[in-house]
C-alpha cells in the first residue's frame, strides 16, 4: 500500500461525492438505493412529457390536512393522482381542477420507473400513479411517510430533475435521525420492502439555477397506489 503523501488534494464538497458517481447503485439501506444519473438516458423524453402533462393538468399548490398551503406545487399523471385538501390525503382518478382523468402515464415514465425499480431489486414494478412535484427556491417537503397506497409491497421510485436538493432519508419513526443526501439532476432513489415506510423529505431548495430547467426542481414519484 502506498504511503500517504502530502500530495493528497484537500477534500472539497465535490470530492465528497465523487466516489458515488461511478454508475453503481449506492445502497442507502437494506432495500433502498440511489441510482446516480439514472434518469439522464430518458431526459429527452421526460421533459416534453412533463410539458404535455402540465398543459392539461397544471401545477397547483394544494392545502394539507392541517390547513397549510404546500410550498411545493404538484400535478399527477397515471390512473390515480395524489391529492390533498382539508379533508385529508387520497388518490383520485380525476383531476379535481378539470374533472377529467389525470393525463396518461407517458411510456417513457413507465420504462424509467420499471428499469429503476429492477436495478434496485424490485423487478416487475408497474406504477399506476406518478406525482409530479415542482419546487421553486425556498420550497420544501417536511419529513413524511408515503402511506396512502393500498399495499406497501411495491417500492417508491423517486426521480430528481433540475436544481440540486438535499434529501432527508430517515427511519420508520419520525424522530429517527435522518441522513442528508444531495440529489442532482437525473438521480433516482428507490426504496421498498422493509424500507418502504421510511420518513423522507426535502430541505428548502436553494443554490444556482439548473442549466436546462432553470430555477426549479422537478420530482417524479412513482407508486403503485391502487
Ligand atoms: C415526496 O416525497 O413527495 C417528494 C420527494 C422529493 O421531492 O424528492
Ligand atoms: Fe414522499
Amino acid at each position: 500500500m502506498p504511503a500517504p503523501t502530502d500530495q493528497t488534494p484537500a477534500m472539497t464538497t465535490g470530492d465528497l461525492f465523487a466516489d458515488h458517481d461511478d454508475g453503481q447503485p449506492q445502497r442507502l439501506a437494506e432495500a433502498a438505493v440511489l441510482l446516480r444519473g439514472h434518469a439522464l438516458a430518458f431526459i429527452d423524453e421526460l421533459l416534453p412529457a412533463i410539458a404535455g402533462i402540465e398543459s392539461r393538468s397544471p401545477f397547483r399548490h394544494m392545502i394539507t390536512r392541517g390547513g397549510h398551503t404546500m410550498s411545493v406545487a404538484l400535478t399527477n399523471c397515471g390512473a390515480l393522482g395524489w391529492c390533498t385538501d382539508q379533508r385529508g390525503y387520497r388518490y383520485t382518478p380525476a383531476d379535481p381542477l378539470s374533472g377529467l382523468p389525470w393525463p396518461a402515464m407517458p411510456p417513457a415514465f413507465t420504462r424509467l420507473a420499471r428499469d429503476s425499480a429492477a436495478q434496485a431489486g424490485f423487478p416487475g414494478f408497474l406504477p399506476d400513479a406518478c406525482l409530479i412535484n415542482r419546487y421553486l427556491p425556498g420550497a420544501r417537503m417536511g419529513l413524511h411517510q408515503d402511506r396512502n397506497e393500498r399495499d406497501f409491497s411495491a417500492p417508491i421510485v423517486s426521480v430528481s430533475l433540475g436544481m440540486s436538493a438535499t434529501f432527508l432519508f430517515g427511519g420508520l419513526k419520525r424522530t429517527d435521525k435522518a441522513a442528508r443526501l444531495p440529489l442532482f439532476h437525473g438521480d433516482v432513489v428507490v426504496w421498498g420492502g422493509p424500507d418502504r415506510l421510511r420518513h423522507h423529505g426535502i430541505l428548502p431548495l436553494k443554490g444556482p439555477p439548473h442549466p436546462l430547467l432553470g430555477a426549479q426542481r422537478i420530482n417524479l414519484t412513482f407508486r403503485k397506489a391502487g
